[in-house]
């Protein structure tokens, strides 16, 4: 490799991935000129299939199309989590391809239980999904695509370690994947759909996000970290505020902050609904390289810097935004006077600053006593967030004080395990009575068996350093309220047990009656020597496509099953349709589609299909998960939905906003498509459940008037008027629903809007985007 700083040579030879980057940014100078351009943009519109086509679709030039155009893209890789790589593979196998023809990689982290500790958990876990791990592993092996067995860490933590290099752009099967922002990454959290789209070679589109800027300043506290800010950002933008934007930090703060905590702020930009968010390349990103034994990727992301084959500084492509570069929307934050927070419970974006916290306790009357306090996960697992957590433990120690709460330890990866065994950190924790879980999503994704048994239903008090915290996500009990902070937050508040400890201010007693105050936490950015790869059987297994390989799967499997296409739509309007249930306040993907001891059923869509908006609220009756039949029957949703598909009665969903934030979780939006659905009708949608439903062939329509959510209700007969024209005008018409009142007989038309592109339209006719991919291969 060799490049050069002169501004007009030709003469360096670059990286294959760069090279291809280069060139592509080169068309988007042309294209565009002397605009401005933020950082996000350089690396997204660098990723265009065709440059020129989607950036002169406005005859403005790139400003005016954020927000407007929709943009085909090439993505460089694929990484897919166990949960949903089932259903990216099935489908992907139906393509009938020998590989994939971007490079791609499997996790498998979603499904192990966290309980009594990492060995016994992980050969349980093992134990119990063995035949999806041989699953994904054979499939792995069929198409050339990179396996991590189970116990080799959290996808994201993973993909930071070892695939995110400055400039690269990848989509993930896991509404966290933007957590690779942290290292100048466009990393986009989507579908199995939509995955395969990207390993099929089939341009991905999305909708040119706006750019929400972030200006730092300052240096944070010592009691505060990177997690502080996405945790006070969730609660001032909420979990919609980000909807359609890539959120870009930059500015002087930016240079202050670790590559983890650059990461951590990036992974929970799904908790505003995001696109993606991005930091530019520093010398955090550079040491974090380094640590992670890839010398070569900072070297080659420096000369890409310093590389031009143009005159003037437009022909550098700098892993910044240019000077005067427009954001769509610009937030301020000063570092140096932000505080720890604490958000939660039940939602992520109530957002607490600690010293509040104790007063909002007491107010709400929520639990004083904190029955866990569990830290790590892919969101705040780093050598740092550990190191700072460890110097918290090793000052109770010395003053003879355990956790009074149970305390656990998820570390992101077998790497960062490794390390932090070879340094101490994790004998410290386990010298405390914390329990060390095997490095897996566990508790974060309803995979947590607890040792203290609390029974469902009783309320009590947890802190994580996850990022999510809907209601039931961790321990399935829908009364657990699961607040999230920093870890060293929640390691000091473990100690006190109370939710009611602030411990830059507050003391506790020792055992000898004396006054403890916790000292301000301590930690290192990264190891002093670089990071372990620990053990063997945790290492990736990689290799070139084996034909041979047999991806077999029982007929007679729970667990797994082929899949069927889905029948194309009617060469007409949808018409007899029926209101399956009316939905009344949250509907996530969780929702829709329950994780917990639901994600053993990700590979097999008829059974998985029985959770079908299990813990959706009636919006005439108030309860959870009821619905009823024409005839006055009662039932479970799930149920009247499978009899509905039984009698061939068609469906739809009428919901309120935000409709399948979450998780990425695809099956939100099979399961009802399998089960008979439409159309779901909302007030409003999440980005990325929005593109499943198209994909799958649900069609997705948001009220014109939102007061026109009353007029519709359960049982109501359902007509459309125009969508078949809009889908064969490739997108473009106005559709309305007809609705004939179940009780009165009274008809009313209740105008929609909609977002379907013209490819989109075509997933919708076909029956499925899969549908179509299949026809071209
Ligand atoms: Fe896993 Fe929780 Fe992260 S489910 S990928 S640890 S958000």
């Amino acid at each position: 490799f060799s490049s050069t700083s002169s501004n007009n040579s030709s003469s360096g030879v670059l990286p294959p991935r760069y090279e291809t980057l280069y060139n592509k940014y080169s068309e988007v100078r042309r294209v565009l000129g002397s605009q401005r351009l933020t950082l996000a943009e350089k690396i997204l519109y660098s990723h265009l299939d065709n440059v020129e086509e989607s950036l002169l679709s406005n005859t403005n030039g790139g400003r005016d199309i954020r927000g407007k155009a929709n943009l085909k893209l090439k993505p460089d890789r694929v990484n897919m989590q166990d949960a949903s790589a089932q259903m990216a593979l099935l489908q992907f196998m139906t393509c009938n391809l020998p590989q994939p023809v971007i490079p791609a990689s499997i996790h498998c982290d979603h499904l192990i239980v966290g309980s009594k500790g990492a060995d016994e958990d992980l050969k349980a876990g093992i134990a119990t999904n063995n035949e999806v791990f041989d699953f994904l592993e054979s499939a792995g092996q069929k198409y050339g695509i990179d396996f991590w067995p189970p116990g080799a860490g959290i996808i994201h933590q993973t993909v930071l370690e070892n695939y995110a290099v400055p400039g690269l752009m990848m989509l993930g099967t896991d509404s966290h994947s933007p957590n690779a922002g942290g290292l100048t990454t466009i990393t986009i959290g989507v579908g199995g759909a939509d995955a395969v789209e990207a390993l099929v070679g089939a341009p991905w589109e999305l909708k040119a996000p706006k750019i929400l800027g972030v200006r730092l300043t300052g240096k944070l506290n010592d009691w505060v970290s990177a997690k502080d800010v996405i945790l006070y950002l969730t609660g001032r933008l909420t979990v919609r505020g980000g909807t359609g934007y890539i959120v870009e930090y930059f500015g002087p703060g930016v240079e202050t902050l670790s590559l983890p905590g650059m990461a951590t702020a990036c992974n929970m930009g799904a908790e505003i609904g995001a696109t993606t968010s991005i930091f530019p390349f520093t010398g955090a990103s550079s040491r974090y390289l380094k640590a992670t034994n890839r010398e070569q990727a900072d070297k080659d992301a420096k000369n890409f810097e310093n590389f031009s084959r143009g005159s003037g500084q437009d022909s550098f492509f700098k892993f910044k935004a240019d000077e005067g570069a427009q954001y769509d929307e610009l937030i301020e934050i000063d570092l140096s006077k932000l505080e720890p927070h604490i958000n939660g419970p039940f939602t992520p974006d109530l957002s607490i600053p600690l010293s509040e916290f104790k007063k909002t306790v007491q107010e709400q009357k929520w639990p004083e006593k904190l029955s866990a306090g569990l830290i790590g996960s892919c969101t705040n697992s780093s050598y740092e967030d550990m190191t700072r957590c460890e110097s918290i433990v090793k000052a109770a120690e010395q003053a003879g004080i355990k956790p009074a709460a149970d305390f656990y330890i998820t570390p992101g990866s077998e790497g960062i395990r490794a390390t932090l065994e070879r340094d101490n950190t994790l004998q410290t924790f386990e010298k405390a009575g914390g329990i060390v879980l095997s490095n897996a999503c566990g508790p974060c994704i309803g995979q947590w068996k607890r040792q203290d048994d609390i029974p469902k239903g009783t309320p009590n008090a947890i802190l994580t350093s996850y990022n999510r915290n809907f209601r039931g996500r961790n321990d399935g009990n829908l009364e657990t309220m699961n607040f999230l902070a920093s870890p060293e937050i929640v390691t000091a508040m473990a100690y006190a047990g109370s939710t009611t400890f602030n411990p830059i201010t507050d003391s506790l007693t020792t055992p000898d009656g004396k006054e403890f105050k916790f000292p301000a936490p301590k930690g290192l950015e990264g190891p002093q020597t670089p990071f372990e790869a620990g053990r063997e059987v945790f290492q990736v297994q990689s290799g070139a496509p084996n034909p041979n390989v047999d991806v077999a799967i029982s007929p007679s499997s729970e667990r797994l099953a082929l899949l069927e296409p889905f029948e194309p739509f009617p060469d007409s309007d949808l018409s007899g349709l029926r209101v399956l249930v009316k939905v009344t306040g949250k509907c996530t993907t969780d929702t829709i589609s329950a994780a917990g001891p639901w994600l053993k059923y990700k590979g097999h869509l008829p059974n998985i299909s029985e959770n079908t908006l299990n813990t959706a609220v009636n919006a005439a009756t108030g309860e959870v998960n009821v619905a009823y039949d024409l005839d006055g029957s009662k039932h479970t949703i799930p149920e009247l939905a499978k009899a509905w598909k039984q009698r061939g009665q068609p469906w739809l969903v009428v919901a309120e906003h935000n409709y399948g934030e979450g998780s990425a979780r695809e099956h939100a939006a099979l399961q009802p498509r399998y089960l008979g659905a439409r159309i779901i009708v909302t007030k409003s949608f999440a980005r990325i459940h929005e593109t499943n439903l198209k994909k799958q062939g649900v069609v997705p329509l948001t009220f014109a008037n939102e007061a026109d959510y009353d007029l519709i209700d359960a049982g109501d007969e359902v007509a459309t008027v125009g969508l078949y024209e809009m889908l064969k005008n490739g997108g473009q018409g106005e559709v309305s629903l007809r609705v004939t009142k179940k009780d009165t007989g009274k008809v009313i038309d209740i105008p929609t809007k909609h977002a379907v592109s013209k490819d989109q339209a075509g997933f919708i006719l076909a029956g499925s985007a899969l549908n179509l991919l299949a026809k071209g291969n």
